[in-house]
């Protein structure tokens, strides 16, 4: 029998510790708080990667975007340039979360493409364009789900981020898959 003194493991009880901790941190550190101390360094550099990801696709986009203009599916060079937008707007979001946690955010381009989890591509073909695109978005799916199983309860801030973004990338990689199938 439990004793009914004890909250039980599924009651919802706040830790009053930990909010009394909150209170009293030191708050020039913001939003860092000391609960993602340990695994701090392992986001942050997770995060840069998915940056460098996110820069890398921009990049691809783009190219895409400018080359496959005036050839016969405008329509899909007008999805590129979403895209390219909608990937600017994630590696904004992934930057600001680095300096969040107190981190450092990585926009050398020196590295960009060898950091990148995605390629860069510069096909002139305009299936082979939509081919690398949903390539690219399916890898970033895959990054983004494993990012999000290891954060876990880590950092539920930073895997709510990532879950949106994921979200995006699903529907960007179906988006290139209707394309692909016309
Ligand atoms: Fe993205
Ligand atoms: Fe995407």
């Amino acid at each position: 029998m439990p004793d009914s003194n004890q909250p039980s493991s599924d009651s919802l009880v706040l830790d009053e510790q930990a909010l009394h901790k909150a209170a009293t941190a030191d708050l020039d550190e913001g939003a860092v708080t000391p609960a993602y101390g340990p695994h701090r360094d392992a986001i942050v550099k997770l995060l840069n990667d998915a940056l460098a990801t996110e820069l890398v696709c921009v990049l691809r986009y783009k190219r895409h975007y400018f080359t496959a203009d005036g050839m016969e599916s405008p329509a899909i060079a007008a999805e590129f340039l979403v895209h390219a937008n909608e990937e600017s707007a994630h590696a904004d979001l992934i930057a600001q979360r680095i300096v969040q946690l107190g981190g450092s955010p990585d926009f050398a381009p020196a590295t960009l493409e060898q950091r990148s989890h995605a390629d860069y591509d510069e096909s002139s073909d305009l299936r082979a364009m939509v081919r690398a695109n949903l390539v690219a978005e399916r890898i970033a799916v895959e990054s983004y789900r494993q990012m999000i199983q290891l954060i876990g309860d880590k950092d539920p801030t930073t895997r709510r981020m990532l879950e949106g973004i994921l979200a995006d990338e699903e529907e960007h990689a179906d988006e290139l898959k209707d394309w692909l199938h016309r």
